[in-house]
């Protein structure tokens, strides 16, 4: 098995990890100052968001040059001093990689918009619009976020392509000098010794050449796991036949240097599946499963989840588990605030087959902030701010769930009970604001908690290390017709070990769980959230327990 295969990746957001320099943004110091403690919880690889050269208008995805580094985060020799730590942990690293799009103040850009013959004018999405004048957009194609992705540009009286926000402009993949620079940039990265990349909504890289519209669809919200997004679907500008030929070809390129990539893309399981090749594992290494965030927090939710799982990524494929991101609302409110459901789920994440992705602050238990919507510093929510009313824009906010601005999910590290809740010195200023409950949510004090959901964490990923079933097992659901309801339960198994999974998921104490299960008997208890109460022949679980045995025959 490749390490990739089953790594536990940790996302750093730079700009709130931690501030070595008092500025109030964390920075790449910073991160390298927290190794230590990213090694202590277990973590392996670490995924740092963009820190290359950026205006930031979208905190660094909206990229000006890939070959520096933003002087906001740190310099080359502090990258390559990270890299460089990392690896002497024994951990890897990858870098998060805008190829879709760069910022419309890279200097490529600002070349392509001066003339319609300059030489770099090919190198982005250009069209002439559409009824008198061109002053209607080329065709109905919406952006990911609000209105149509099309903005006109006076100067050359066209307009030019951006998937994403206006500022973010596309880069046209199907030029050949587009793709050399930017096969030539990825290679200078991981002749830095860099371990792979994860590559920012690479579902979008290419669009229909023939420029027709996005077919109707009747729904308001878009649902992008079902390619649906506002009154229309969005065939024509996501997952062209192009895209899973590029996933190929960039997998060729990460496998020479032995690193791997895990893809942000959106789609239903047999999109996704495509993405990382369908009959032999020859495209993106992996990708996100965003399908978990939305699964019910039910037994028979996460059942189906991981049936899918199997079925659509069945080894040598490997599922990602993740259940939040810089985009998304923090799961903890989703779990209402419960430590329970969080480290209920976290056993599920780190027990199930596959790779778990941990968004930083998630293994203290991190909420979603409370920062209104007109406070924020997204550029995203100003594109709803700039056009509707506030009440408006409000609503829009709570209907999807936090998505028109996305400051709540990225609020400062909560490290200890000091100012700014150790992010930065205290006469500096964050540059949002910590949460409220900083002054008990915090790392200091979970650490010198035994009960804790970080201690939980640390734990879980010891015993992953521990026992080999837990990374390289498989995975085969067990039914307990009586307790089907509330219990997920699975066995992973690799050569002669094998560790039985025990998930409850509701309010009520399930007493009698089965311990043998065909010829295999369970008898050892590993880890357990509570008590794990234990006779020979069954098991007793708190509302919300997780507990995870061992083979008898295997006992030490
Ligand atoms: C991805 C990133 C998001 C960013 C966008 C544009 O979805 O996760 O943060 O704003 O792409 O690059």
């Amino acid at each position: 098995m490749q390490w990739w295969q089953h790594t536990v990746i940790y996302q750093v957001y730079v700009r709130s990890f931690f501030d070595s320099n008092g500025d109030g943004i964390g920075d790449i110091p910073g991160i390298t100052a927290k190794l230590d403690y990213l090694e202590a919880l277990g973590v392996e690889t670490l995924w740092v968001t963009p820190f290359f050269s950026s205006p930031h208008r979208d905190f660094g995805y909206d990229v000006s040059d890939y070959r520096t580094v933003s002087s906001v985060y740190g310099s080359m020799d502090d990258v390559r001093t990270l890299i460089r730590e990392v690896h002497r942990r024994g951990m890897r690293i990858i870098l998060d990689m805008v190829l879709n799009h760069t910022s419309i103040d890279h200097p490529w850009f600002r070349e392509s918009r001066r003339s319609r013959d300059n030489p770099k004018r090919d190198w982005y999405v250009w069209r002439p619009g559409r009824k008198s004048h061109g002053k209607k957009p080329p065709n109905n194609w919406r952006s990911m976020v609000y209105g149509s992705g099309w903005h006109y540009d006076p100067m050359t009286e066209e307009w030019y392509w951006a998937a994403f926000l206006p500022f973010q402009s596309d880069l046209n993949w199907r030029n050949l000098e587009v793709r050399k620079e930017m096969r030539s940039m990825l290679t200078s990265w991981l002749e830095e010794g860099i371990d792979g990349f994860r590559l920012d909504i690479f579902d979008c890289i290419f669009e229909d050449p023939q420029w027709r519209d996005n077919p109707f669809s009747p729904h308001l919200l878009p649902k992008l796991d079902q390619g649906i997004s506002t009154f229309q679907r969005v065939d024509r500008i996501r997952h062209l036949d192009e895209t899973f030929l590029l996933a190929e070809e960039l997998r060729g390129l990460a496998d020479s240097y032995g690193g791997f990539l895990v893809g942000e893309v959106f789609g239903d399981w047999p999109v996704l599946r495509r993405y990382c090749g369908t009959s032999s594992c020859s495209g993106l290494h992996l990708v996100f499963l965003f399908q978990s965030l939305d699964a019910p927090f039910t037994a028979r939710g996460f059942r189906r989840l991981l049936e899918q799982a199997e079925a659509w990524f069945p080894h040598p494929w490997s599922p990602v588990w993740v259940f939040g991101n810089h985009d998304r609302q923090r799961r903890m409110k989703t779990l209402k605030g419960s430590v329970e459901k969080a480290k209920l789920q976290a056993a599920f994440q780190l027990s199930a087959r596959g790779v778990p992705c941990i968004y930083y602050g998630e293994e203290i238990g991190m909420g979603h902030g409370t920062i209104p919507v007109g406070e924020s510093r997204d550029a995203a929510a100003r594109l709803f701010t700039d056009r509707f009313p506030h009440f408006l824009v409000s609503l829009i906010d709570r209907m999807t769930g936090g998505a028109v601005h996305r400051d709540n999910c990225r609020t400062p590290m909560q490290w200890d009970d000091t100012a700014h809740a150790g992010f930065c010195s205290a006469d500096a200023s964050p540059w949002l604001p910590v949460q409220a409950d900083a002054s008990f949510v915090h790392t200091a004090a979970q650490l010198s908690d035994s009960q804790s959901l970080l201690n939980w964490y640390r734990k879980l990923l010891a015993l992953r290390r521990e026992y080999p079933p837990l990374t390289r097992g498989s995975l085969e659901i067990v039914r307990i017709p009586a307790h089907d309801r509330d219990i997920l339960g699975y066995i992973r198994s690799a050569g002669e070990q094998a560790v039985l999974v025990l998930l409850n998921f509701s309010s009520r104490k399930i007493s009698d769980i089965p311990l043998r299960y065909g010829n295999r008997h369970f008898t050892t208890l590993l880890l357990a959230t509570g008590g794990g109460h234990l006779d020979p022949r069954s098991v007793q679980l708190d509302p919300w327990e997780a507990c995870i045995f061992m083979e008898e025959r295997l006992q030490k």
